[in-house]
């Protein structure tokens, strides 16, 4: 411990090592956690302008990927973001809104000190055009983006995927939503009078470290590199505990965990009591018909669509968003069952209760509006006869690192080839000696066949005999994997044809993970 002079000769020391040094944020500052806020802040939600600003693009974007002071509502701590400008405001890590069918056109600008590259995570697009780390530009450098947007509505998520970079970056600031809408879904927010910005709200969840002096830390250990790297704080649309006020009606919350590492199991409540949430929708689009639930997990990468009901509230009463006691399963080291969360460091514990964002019920409002019960054409069970690949998931522990088939990522190498443009079955079994691995594909959307072997927390929220979860029943591009469970999903390699050949990557969106080099590349033959 630092006595106060000490503490504070360092901290001027950091702190004028931060103008010279040619990097951002050097890890060894000075670590003291400040004290948590409570709910003084207020939500930021997506307007014309500023950060998160609401973007319907008319045209080629331009992306600068820099450094902002001052732009972290959390903590006034420079955060990095990408600028753009679009008619006339100045926008940072905009909300890109986009009609399916659109052509999607941006120049990414690389104004940071090492290279980058922007990963659009669950849109569909040709392997060069979504930020495979060979496409990686340096400092000064540009990157053309060109797609048309053929998914269906549903809530993306874009942020760098440089070579061992990928952490960094984003938890320094660089992310965004990209929303893609559709005729079904206007549909479904008329319905309900939905209104994006106000009552359909995107919330990105981000756990995170400051320093005394309320700057960014991002300073991993060797542990932490195993573990995922936790932070002390979580900020939701980049503010930390923030409140929204909300009134007597129907909202919708678009959850994106952005978090390198951290899982959460999120419900909402009142008193200390559940309230119900119907969720609507995962990673790529709307499910077929809502489900209530009460609480689910969410890890780095997934989203989940939720409508909260409050028309039958009485104004005056609190609501909470948060985290839901559980095992995070860290069993990488060790058998012991049952570990709070890491050991080291300073953390808030994975598994433990508190609460992220605080609902005041402060208006009455009149609302009489009904969840239809059909939200989308049901997706049919798959066609299972094609290729099947096991992907295995665990610790080399004499290199310290995950690896996938015993693998770690190569980037000429493609481990994984995929011959037939069908459906093929992916199984991923991670290792019971492991922890949970939130497992992504770039390229493609996915459906989940199975859950084998669950751990009791996870069984317990099945709603089939497949042992799938409420949140397993629509398109995903990211699914955690508990420690000795099997999931079987299945991927149509035949939509959408791109038609030459293409090389994506499937990893851990545990961004510790992926930077270490729990990732492959895999290749898919081009069409004949
Ligand atoms: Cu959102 Cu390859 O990651
Ligand atoms: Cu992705
Ligand atoms: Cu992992």
């Amino acid at each position: 411990m630092f006595n106060r002079r000490e503490f504070m000769h360092l901290g001027g020391v950091a702190a004028l090592g931060l103008l010279t040094a040619s990097r951002l944020f050097p890890p060894n500052r000075v670590w003291a956690q400040r004290p948590p806020r409570e709910f003084t802040y207020p939500l930021p939600v997506p307007n014309p302008k500023g950060l998160w600003g609401l973007l319907k693009p008319q045209g080629p974007l331009t992306m600068l990927a820099k450094e902002i002071p001052g732009l972290l509502p959390a903590g006034q701590a420079p955060m990095l973001a990408y600028q753009v400008e679009h008619g006339g405001a100045v926008l940072y890590n905009p909300t890109l809104i986009l009609r399916q069918g659109q052509i999607f056109e941006a120049k990414l600008v690389n104004g940071l000190a090492e290279p980058t590259i922007i990963h659009w995570h669950g849109l569909d697009a040709d392997w060069r055009q979504t930020g495979h780390p060979s496409y990686q530009i340096e400092p000064g450098e540009s990157y053309p983006y060109r797609f048309p947007v053929t998914n269906r509505a549903a809530t993306f998520f874009y942020h760098p995927h440089p070579h061992g970079l990928t952490a960094k970056q984003t938890y320094l600031g660089l992310a965004g939503f990209f929303l893609v809408q559709d005729d079904q879904e206007q549909t479904l927010n008329d319905t309900l009078d939905l209104e994006f910005g106000r009552t359909d709200l995107p919330l990105m969840i981000q756990d995170k470290r400051f320093d005394s002096t309320g700057w960014l830390q991002y300073a991993p250990n060797d542990d932490d590199v195993i573990m995922g790297y936790l932070g002390t704080e979580v900020l939701i649309n980049g503010a930390s505990r923030p409140f929204l006020e909300v009134s007597t009606r129907l909202y919708r919350f678009r959850l994106l965990n952005g978090s390198t590492a951290r899982v959460y199991n999120l419900g909402l409540y009142r008193d200390g009591k559940p309230w119900p949430l119907t969720l609507i929708g995962v990673d790529g689009g709307l499910l077929s018909t809502p489900r209530e639930i009460s609480h689910c997990f969410l890890s780095p990468g997934e989203r989940v669509d939720l409508l909260a009901d409050f028309s039958k509230a009485t104004p005056g009463q609190d609501f909470f968003f948060q985290n839901i006691p559980f095992d995070p399963m860290h069993r990488e080291m060790d058998h012991s069952p049952g570990a709070a969360g890491h050991a080291h460091g300073p953390s808030l514990a994975e598994g433990s209760a508190y609460p992220i964002l605080k609902l005041l019920l402060t208006k009455k409002e009149s609302y009489s509006r009904k969840i239809p019960d059909k939200l989308n054409s049901s997706s049919p069970r798959p066609d299972q006869s094609g290729e099947k690949k096991t992907l295995k998931l665990s610790l080399n522990h004499h290199q310290r690192r995950w690896t996938i088939n015993g693998l770690t990522y190569a980037m000429k190498d493609a481990p994984l080839v995929v011959d037939k443009r069908g459906v093929e079955v992916w199984e991923m079994v991670n290792a019971d000696q492991s922890m949970p691995h939130p497992m992504h594909v770039h390229g493609y959307l996915f459906q989940v066949l199975s859950r084998r072997n669950s751990p009791d927390q996870v069984k317990g929220l099945a709603v089939d005999r497949f042992g799938r979860l409420p949140t397993d029943l629509g398109l995903k591009d990211t699914i955690l994997v508990w420690p000795g469970e099997t999931v079987e999903t299945a991927i149509d390699f035949s939509s959408p044809d791109y038609p030459g050949e293409q090389l994506f990557l499937v990893h851990c969106h545990n961004l510790e993970h992926e930077d270490a080099g729990m990732m492959l590349n895999f290749k898919v033959k081009a069409i004949p």
